[in-house]
């Protein structure tokens, strides 16, 4: 089954056949990656372009591997050293780099929205690499495929995504994404980084559930989901202290006793140790933090693969 689409910008609009699609897609490419010569020719002749308007380590480097992987030619654009620094407008950016030749453009940008416009303008396939606080899809997808090889389905699970919720594009994703799947998503942090009306959304949404109190949320939890406190985009006052907000809603030992004994750790990087995580959970047997780094190669090479097999790019 082909995915008839012309770009991934988030999981919103996506079912869960084709979330699904996607995760099989995944293992077919995580089995090239287990064999001794990794690379296939599969998109040989493609064009793929990382345009990144923010930092980025993991997401950067793993849409990189993939698209050397599939054996298509890759650039890699940071905004601070292209003509973005000289005013160049979002979309001239984008079409330049389409008259250039992209079949696929990987986007990052600080303004949630930016790759929507992108997609709107360009014939060229968009990829959304993370648009400030709104959607980040292929980390969601790495991490459903990270539990679902891990503990063999989704659907009943318990997530418990907790801390700053507010400023998490990765956290939004993944309520999509966990939550088309069947999981029961626990969002837990103090009241300021939680967005205002979510609330009243899982009043209406069963599977979602607001909590205040990261001990009552963890009680059961198959999987616990750790986010970093993103001060670069935080206004002051959000937070008493650091201190305070560690104590409260710090990931320890003790609190991770109360959730199921073989319950799976993750974080999508970069992590706070000290912070958000201690040091000691971050690389006991229970966290799979790496794993997802790891997963996250295949799971682009999918949505590589299945981007440029669509019915209209194969005509
Ligand atoms: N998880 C994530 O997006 O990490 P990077 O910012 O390093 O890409």
């Amino acid at each position: 089954m082909p995915l008839d689409r012309k770009d991934l910008l988030d999981l919103d609009d996506f079912s869960s056949d084709e979330i699904m699609l996607l995760l099989e897609t995944t293992s077919a490419m995580a089995e090239i990656l287990s064999r001794p010569i990794r690379r296939v020719p599969t998109l040989r002749g493609k064009t793929i372009v990382n345009m990144f308007y923010e930092a980025s380590t993991r997401t950067r480097s793993s849409f990189e591997l993939a698209a050397k992987n599939l054996s298509a030619d890759l650039v890699n654009v940071s905004a601070s050293q292209s003509s973005v620094d000289k005013g160049e407008s979002l979309i001239d950016t984008m079409r330049t780099l389409q008259a250039l030749g992209a079949d696929m453009i990987v986007m990052r940008h600080w303004e949630a929205g930016a790759p929507y416009l992108a997609a709107s303008w360009l014939d060229a396939a968009i990829i959304n690499a993370g648009d400030g606080w709104h959607a980040h899809p292929s980390q969601a997808l790495l991490d459903l495929f990270t539990v679902q090889e891990r503990i063999g389905t989704i659907a009943g699970l318990k997530i418990v995504i907790a801390g700053d919720i507010l400023h998490s594009r990765v956290a939004r994703s993944n309520l999509w994404g966990f939550g088309k799947l069947g999981a029961q998503v626990v969002l837990c942090g103090p009241p300021t980084l939680l967005p205002r009306g979510l609330a009243e959304i899982a009043e209406t949404e069963s599977r979602i559930t607001i909590s205040y109190d990261l001990d009552e949320a963890i009680v059961d939890a198959d999987v616990v989901m750790m986010l970093r406190l993103q001060r670069e985009r935080m206004a002051s006052g959000l937070l008493p202290s650091t201190r305070e907000y560690c104590a409260r809603f710090g990931l320890s030992r003790e609190r991770m006793r109360r959730a199921r004994p073989h319950a799976l750790i993750m974080h999508p990087g970069p992590m706070n140790q000290g912070v958000e995580i201690t040091p000691e959970l971050a690389y006991s047997e229970q966290a799979v933090i790496e794993e997802q780094v790891t997963n996250g190669v295949a799971v682009r090479m999918a949505i590589f693969y299945l981007l440029a097999s669509t019915p209209e790019r194969l005509a």
